[in-house]
């Protein structure tokens, strides 16, 4: 499906080199909403645990790299723990979705090779953090949100900066890089919902370069 062709979703610029795209991945939420519950059946998210603790989400992947904690730190990993196999491909829906929507925030020709699945149920939340055990911070992170609504929290360059609140919803993207690559963010704690698709809980998918 080419999403250029349908009507252009709003943009939200949120600082340099980051913004928001409501509702950019509506128009194949459902597609991949398949291809997310065939791959959560055969490779169940696992909390994974950090030295900061055991994470409230639990957590899967996809691509090259997938992305595990083992209570010492964590790392981009092209095995699964516990099986040692490699993970499986990202699907091409989730490609092309990431790709426009990177394009659609300035970034060209982005193609991941990691996709990190998090599943929030009521009360999970993510605290505030940066990404940046990847290579190439010229590459944009790509966000899309699937299910019951968070407040996504995006920071500065320092973890005191006070962050915005930003209410998302299923289909929303939010991408960043450039400037703001190394920004912090999170997640406030999830309220208790009901999504007619997903039932009580909410995914995000974070698409990156890693390597
Ligand atoms: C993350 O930063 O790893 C997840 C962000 C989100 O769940 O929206
Ligand atoms: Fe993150």
């Amino acid at each position: 499906m080419d999403l250029f062709s349908e009507q252009h979703p709003e943009l939200v610029p949120l600082a340099e080199g980051a913004c928001w795209l409501p509702g950019f991945a509506l128009p194949v939420m459902e597609a991949l909403w398949r291809n997310l519950q065939q791959h959560l059946s055969e490779y169940p998210p696992q909390q994974m645990m950090t030295p900061m603790g055991l994470m409230s989400v639990r957590t899967s992947s996809m691509g090259d790299w997938g992305w595990v904690g083992n209570g010492h730190g964590y790392a981009y990993s092209a095995m699964q723990p516990g099986t040692g196999l490699p993970w499986p491909r990202i699907p091409p829906v989730i490609l092309q979705l990431a790709a426009q929507a990177a394009h659609k925030a300035g970034y060209h020709a982005f193609v991941p090779d990691s996709c990190l699945i998090n599943v929030y149920a009521p009360g999970s939340k993510m605290g505030l953090h940066q990404d940046k055990d990847e290579m190439d911070f010229s590459q944009p992170i790509v966000s899309l949100s699937l299910g019951i609504p968070a407040t996504f929290l995006f920071g500065e360059s320092k973890r005191t900066d006070k962050p915005v609140k930003i209410p998302l919803q299923h289909g929303d993207v939010v991408v960043w890089g450039g400037a703001s690559r190394r920004f912090y963010h999170g997640v406030a704690p999830v309220k208790a919902d009901t999504h007619p698709l997903l039932g009580p809980r909410r995914i995000n998918l974070t698409l990156r370069k890693a390597k």
